[in-house]
């Protein structure tokens, strides 16, 4: 009969036993290759002392002491994150290659149904071969627990995925359904199907870093949001990430005390901001900085479509998201891209409650036969419905151009911008002066000596009579033309006033976005 020290020292026996994890040389063998276990990954994201474990002794029912897969490969618990609470699921690769087997998915799904009922953000951590392959179908069976909670979790808790190490075939797919993916550069591998896949069924030959690396999901597929240096980097990004957001969607977020005490000094650099010539590009990066607090912007998705840039700020201390064209590229012209990551990014902030800024300099939808047959209507109505569904604050400054749809889709009046204050730069039509000169005026410039004078003289015309930024706040558009230099002021002002805004929707299961 044991006695009750026994039963304390085996417990701790068996408790150091497990956290050696895959044991010494597999723990080598990770730092070897730049990677950290998941409980030191654990460490560097939670508050010291904070973390709670659970489910350390949780094994496979034919290892039931984890002899070979202690904790059953991955490590799951909450604690604090800058002090608040968070959910956590870390896949540790030197236990079976951190491979999904029944158990292993089981605790990654507790976890997260915890997070669902506490209201706090949840962060998973993958560094997997997939599917363990001993497992099988039961395997495979947790794999769809877990795509089905994170759908629970969608628009409910933050949830942030983390790329440390391989993630591929329909793994990949939670990520996928998560708010935010950060990809550790060269560690990190995201793909369907592998090299090996691709060369039998295409004869197409590639290596895994440049089939789904860092580089290829943050820069080319758009499915990643941030690519991190290591994986210190990627716990920094996604601490950073969460001191923009609210716990849940019933919770406002955080109000930052330090930034909330800011002077608001006009600006008189966003004065000088708009090239006198108005198809000159410049970096609306340069008027974002100026009108968040600090001058902290959180770009989210900044080496993907880079013709729209959105991200998190703060103003006055208050969180918002802000969606802005970037004229240095493409003009600032919205394309198929650029309107998919937009929506997301504004779905996501509506859902929680996070207030839009919008920076509008918008020539238009960009023309041209690939955008028409990749479906740009399909994917620019995306944005109308995001921002027409979108019950949160919206604001809108008008710096440049304004044109037609494409204004529209950059939450203009009509699509329920609470605010629209536009530049004495801004030029709003229902197209552009070049355009609209060739179509009015077509017969009298075939007609006319001087085609070019003429041409000069109706574009002004047009922009004097039609494109005004003064005719648009006639008609009850535009609320109000301000002075650059004033933006901050006037965003501070309506943000006070608009947070409680309360916006009624008729009852439906939910609306049909266009995909
Ligand atoms: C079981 C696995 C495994 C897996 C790796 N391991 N992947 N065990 N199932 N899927 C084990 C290895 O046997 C090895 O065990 C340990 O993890 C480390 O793997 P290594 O190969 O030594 O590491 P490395 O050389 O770094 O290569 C990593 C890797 C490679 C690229 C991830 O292991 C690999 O290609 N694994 C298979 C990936 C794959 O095809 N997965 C798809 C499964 S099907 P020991 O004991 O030697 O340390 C799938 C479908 C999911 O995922 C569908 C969901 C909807």
């Amino acid at each position: 009969m044991p006695t009750t020290r026994d039963l304390l020292n085996e417990l701790e026996a068996r408790r150091n036993r497990v956290l050696e994890m895959g044991g010494p040389a597999r723990v080598e063998k990770q730092h070897q290759s730049g990677k950290l276990t998941a409980r030191e990954r654990i460490a560097l994201l939670f508050d010291p002392g904070t973390f709670q474990e659970l489910g350390l002794f949780a094994a496979p029912p034919d290892d039931p002491d984890g002899t070979k897969f202690p904790s059953d490969g991955v490590v799951v618990g909450c604690g604090a994150v800058n002090g608040r609470l968070t959910f956590v699921a870390a896949q540790d690769f030197t236990v079976g290659g951190g491979a999904v087997g029944a158990m292993h998915a089981q605790k990654i799904c507790d976890v997260m149904e915890q997070a669902l009922r506490c209201g706090a953000p949840f962060i998973q951590i993958n560094d997997s071969g997939g599917a363990r392959i001993q497992e099988g179908v039961d395997a495979l069976h947790g794999y769809g627990h877990i795509f089905r909670i994170n759908t629970l979790l969608s628009g409910v808790v933050p949830q942030i995925s983390i790329i440390a190490g391989p993630c591929a075939g329909g793994a990949a797919y939670s990520p996928a359904l998560t708010d935010f993916v950060i990809m550790v550069a060269k560690e990190a591998k995201m793909f369907i199907t592998g090299p090996e896949v691709v060369k039998a069924a295409t004869g197409q030959e590639i290596t895994a870093e440049e089939l789904g690396g860092a580089t290829v999901a943050t820069d080319f597929s758009g499915v990643a949001h941030f690519m991190a240096q290591n994986d210190e980097d990627a716990i920094r990004i996604s601490k950073r990430l969460l001191s923009f957001l609210p716990q849940s969607n019933s919770a406002d977020p955080p109000r930052s005390a330090e930034t909330e005490a800011l002077e608001f000094a006009p600006d008189p650099f966003l004065d000088e901001v708009i090239p006198d010539n108005p198809r000159a590009p410049y970096n609306v990066l340069d008027v974002i900085v100026r009108l968040v607090d600090g001058g902290d912007f959180l770009e989210v998705q900044a080496r993907y479509a880079r013709n729209i840039v959105v991200g998190f700020g703060r103003i006055g201390g208050r969180s918002v998201g802000i969606i802005a064209n970037q004229p240095s590229v493409l003009a600032g012209a919205l394309d198929i891209n650029s309107s998919d990551k937009a929506s997301r990014f504004i779905l996501f902030c509506d859902a929680m409650n996070i207030p839009l800024v919008t920076l509008v300099d918008v020539p238009g939808f960009l023309p041209g036969i690939e955008q028409e047959h990749g479906g740009i209507i399909r994917h620019g109505a995306k944005m109308l419905y995001a921002y027409g569904a979108a019950t949160v604050p919206k604001m809108t400054i008008i710096l440049r151009k304004a044109y037609g749809g494409a204004f529209l889709a950059m939450c203009g009046k009509a699509m329920g911008a609470d605010r629209v204050f536009a530049w004495p730069t801004a030029e709003i039509a229902v197209m552009g002066a070049e355009g609209a000169v060739r179509i009015l005026y077509k017969k009298e410039l075939d007609e006319a000596a001087d085609a070019d004078a003429l041409r000069t003289e109706k574009r002004e015309e047009y922009r004097r009579q039609h494109a005004s930024p003064y005719v648009a706040a006639g008609h009850g558009q535009v609320d109000a033309v301000i002075m650059p230099r004033d933006t901050r002021e006037y965003l501070l002002f309506a943000l006070e006033a608009l947070h409680t805004k309360r916006e009624l929707r008729p009852a439906r299961k939910h609306g049909t976005m266009p995909l």
